[in-house]
């Protein structure tokens, strides 16, 4: 469990009424908090389904209204402010809200916004963060921190705090300028996003369905609107252990390889796991990725052909398949 700063805002314990916490995280210390009074928000699948582990109420969304908020600070600026107009839209008049976040998520700068805007009236600090209390004023927030779509390129809009939130990714870019004119019937898009590449893909020749996986439920809500082809299908879900009854003959993706603010390529090597699992024998796995990052070993122990078919300084792009994984197998197994 890791510890938080809630200890030291709520030291008697619950602060009585209902609670709003948005964007608590499923493995962090709540003892402060009574379980059936606090309702959380959390629009990471993984996050959400192990807070739901625990036993406590959370959504994506929010309803009703609530005596006391907090929000924990995204590292975005624009998701930090859409989070706190979301709770302030949320809150009695009058009932406070607190605010805890990292130094590194922007605390100390939010929070000099803030006391422009509204009294706060405690600060405490601890691990390189902050937690204060702030009692909103009756005109609330300013409008302009409501979570907002906003149009990217041509027929794409994104809200606040999803990846690349304003500009098309030029790894997906790279990866689109060099998938065939025509693919396969069935594909999966891995970590989907807000969609650019899944339409790009239901742009080519072929496909007759294709999934969007995606673990930010802010960044899938943007996929379904702009990705409006009846042959997409949307999924909340973890990459990590997604799974279709049938498999697939393709999938494409731009994996994340960023675990919070610490790079990890194990995410990486899980989205190659679970694409080698959904496909058929003889499907293809088309992938873009930081150059830097070190997958290969991990394609060579799914994938019999893998393939650097583009790529600069920055991106590789990698064509993987199944074929001739089989025949390695037996070649071992045979020397034996
Ligand atoms: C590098 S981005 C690519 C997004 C999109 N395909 C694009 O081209 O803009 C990786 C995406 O994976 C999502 N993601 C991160 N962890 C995930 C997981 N465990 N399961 C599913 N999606 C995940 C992120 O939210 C992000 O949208």
């Amino acid at each position: 469990m890791t510890q938080s700063r809630l200890d030291l805002a709520f030291p008697d314990g619950h602060p009585g009424g209902e609670v709003l916490f948005i964007g608590a995280t499923a493995a962090e210390d709540l003892s402060p908090l009574d379980p059936q009074h606090l309702t959380i928000v959390q629009g990471h699948v993984a996050e959400h389904d192990g807070l739901a582990a625990r036993g406590l109420r959370v959504s994506p969304a929010v309803d009703g209204t609530f005596d006391t908020a907090i929000v924990r600070l995204p590292r975005a600026k624009e998701a930090a402010r859409a989070r706190l107009a979301l709770a302030a839209a949320h809150l009695a008049p009058g009932a406070p809200l607190w605010v805890d976040g990292q130094k590194t998520d922007g605390a100390d700068a939010l929070l000099k916004e803030l006391r422009a805007l509204a009294p706060v009236t405690e600060v405490i600090s601890k691990a390189h963060g902050k937690i204060f209390r702030l009692t909103l004023p009756p005109e609330g927030l300013p409008e302009a921190w409501q979570a907002r779509a906003r149009e990217v390129v041509p027929g794409f809009t994104t809200l606040p705090g999803v990846f690349s939130a304003d500009h098309v990714d030029p790894g997906s870019r790279m990866l689109v300028d060099h998938l065939p004119p025509k693919l396969p019937t069935r594909i999966v898009d891995l970590g989907a996003g807000w969609g650019w590449l899944s339409a790009q893909a239901l742009a080519r020749a072929g496909v007759t369905e294709l999934h969007l996986v995606e673990a930010d439920h802010a960044a899938l809500t943007s996929a379904r609107q702009n990705v409006t082809d009846p042959r997409a299908r949307f999924h909340w879900a973890d990459a990590r252990d997604f799974a279709l009854k049938e498999p697939v003959n393709g999938v494409i993706m731009n994996p994340p390889f960023h675990a919070g603010r610490e790079a990890d390529p194990r995410l990486g090597a899980a989205f190659i796991a679970t694409a080698a699992r959904l496909l058929t024998g003889a499907g293809k796995l088309w992938m873009v990725a930081n150059r830097h990052l070190p997958y290969e070993q991990v394609l060579a122990q799914h994938f019999g052909q893998v393939h650097e078919i583009a790529g600069d300084t920055r991106f590789k792009v990698i064509e993987a398949s199944a074929a001739g994984k089989g025949s390695a197998t037996t070649r071992k197994a045979a020397r034996r």
